[in-house]
């Protein structure tokens, strides 16, 4: 039974506003923990929207100034779940205020940003984690124990790639609700900082360390309506870019990310080639892990596809019964169940900030080359 309470304050009543909501429900439903989440306050502009999140997924108050919901002395965990311009602000004052803090990804718009976040919480001992969910698909978490086993031997290759189709349009506005995600100055960059980081991050903890990138990024639609000002402005985002590394271990990789894709929307494959064995893995089918052994006997040998569901497979022990498949948001609902798992040991839950900067890093790196146009450095 759990014993600690954890109260838990949301900013952001948006996508993953509900995400996470969901995940704090669903975490104590199937995962053990001396812990108790107990939603205490969803905080967002709109204080009506607040309402109807609070009533609807549960939390007992609503706060319309985020740094009200930081000083209040019944909440615990501050989670972030607001764009990308608010992270750094928020994780610091939670941090001097002695909360735990998840944030969502991108940790900062830029890895200096990042760096300032890192340091408030190392410096206050606050717990801390990055939501990149992916990293809690079973199927990218067996890729995970397949590598770390050494069954791939030598790896050579990286491949990933993120692509979506919905900005095609010249006349979608930038900005705002819903838009943000186009305005340069909120989300600190285009689809380097929002889908090629959840690729990057999952790179990282597959194959290690990105030492340097070679990177170029376009803008398709260079002015769009500003939403809250109403003029055409400037697009100060990438709306596409594509980028080559060099891992630390050796091995090259190609990494992909675009919204304009056409019949697209939310392709998120990746692939890793070893010596000895490949795997392969893709958002769209997420429960499947295809591998590849070269060791298999000559007659049979080929891609197998694993569904990955078996209660012997990462997580799956905890849901249903063999052959029946989770959801999206299940990756966000382990993510928190391991979070917690992190507060009762001496092993936080990854990505911690610390974590999460390595991407921002690299993130920094590959829009750096697309400017100068050679390789840089995607080091500290
Ligand atoms: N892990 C993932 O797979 C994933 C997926 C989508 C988004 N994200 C990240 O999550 C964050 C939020 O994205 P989203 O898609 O939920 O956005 P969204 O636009 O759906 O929701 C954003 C929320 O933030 C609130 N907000 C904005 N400014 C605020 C302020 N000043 N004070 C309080 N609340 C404020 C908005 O009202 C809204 O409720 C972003 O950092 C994004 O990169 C991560």
């Amino acid at each position: 039974m759990a014993a600690k309470k954890l109260r838990i304050g949301l900013v952001g009543y948006g996508f993953m506003g509900r995400v996470h909501s969901n995940a704090f429900h669903q975490a104590s439903h199937y995962f053990d923990s001396e812990y108790e989440p107990e939603l205490v306050a969803v905080c967002g502009r709109d204080k009506a929207n607040a309402e109807v999140h609070a009533e609807r997924w549960g939390f007992s108050s609503v706060e319309t100034d985020w740094r009200k919901l930081v000083e209040r002395d019944d909440i615990d965990l501050i989670d972030i779940a607001a764009p990308n311009d608010m992270h750094h602000d928020i994780a610091i004052a939670a941090a001097e205020a002695g909360k735990m803090i998840m944030c969502e990804k991108p940790l900062g718009r830029n890895a200096q940003e990042s760096q300032e976040m890192v340091d408030a919480v190392e410096k206050t001992g606050v717990a801390n984690m990055v939501w990149y969910n992916y990293r809690r698909i079973p199927a990218v978490t067996l890729a995970k124990q397949i590598i770390d086993e050494g069954k791939l031997g030598k790896i050579f290759h990286y491949r990933a790639k993120f692509l979506q189709d919905w900005t095609i349009a010249d006349d979608l506005p930038q900005g705002g609700a819903g838009l943000w995600r186009l305005d340069a100055g909120v989300a600190g960059s285009g689809v380097t900082g929002d889908l090629l980081a959840h690729c990057i991050d999952t790179a990282i903890w597959l194959n290690g360390p990105i030492d340097n990138v070679s990177g170029v990024t376009e803008t398709f639609i260079k002015e769009r309506m500003h939403t809250l000002t109403g003029n055409v402005e400037p697009v100060g985002i990438d709306d596409a870019s594509l980028f080559l590394a060099r891992f630390h271990n050796g091995s090259l990789a190609t990494f992909e990310a675009t919204r304009y894709a056409r019949g697209h929307k939310a392709l998120y494959t990746l692939e890793i080639n070893g010596e000895n064995a490949s795997i392969m893995w893709d958002l769209h089918d997420l429960h499947r892990l295809e591998y590849f052994d070269h060791s298999d006997e000559g007659r049979v040998r080929g891609w197998r596809s694993i569904h990955v569901t078996d209660g012997d497979q990462p997580y799956m022990d905890k849901w249903w019964v063999p052959g029946l498949s989770i959801g999206y948001e299940s990756s966000f609902v382990h993510q928190f169940a391991d979070f917690l798992t992190g507060l009762e040991g001496d092993q936080p839950a990854m990505p911690t900030f610390r974590d999460a900067l390595a991407t921002d890093l690299v993130t920094d790196a590959v829009l750096k080359s697309a400017q100068t146009g050679q390789w840089e450095s995607a080091g500290a």
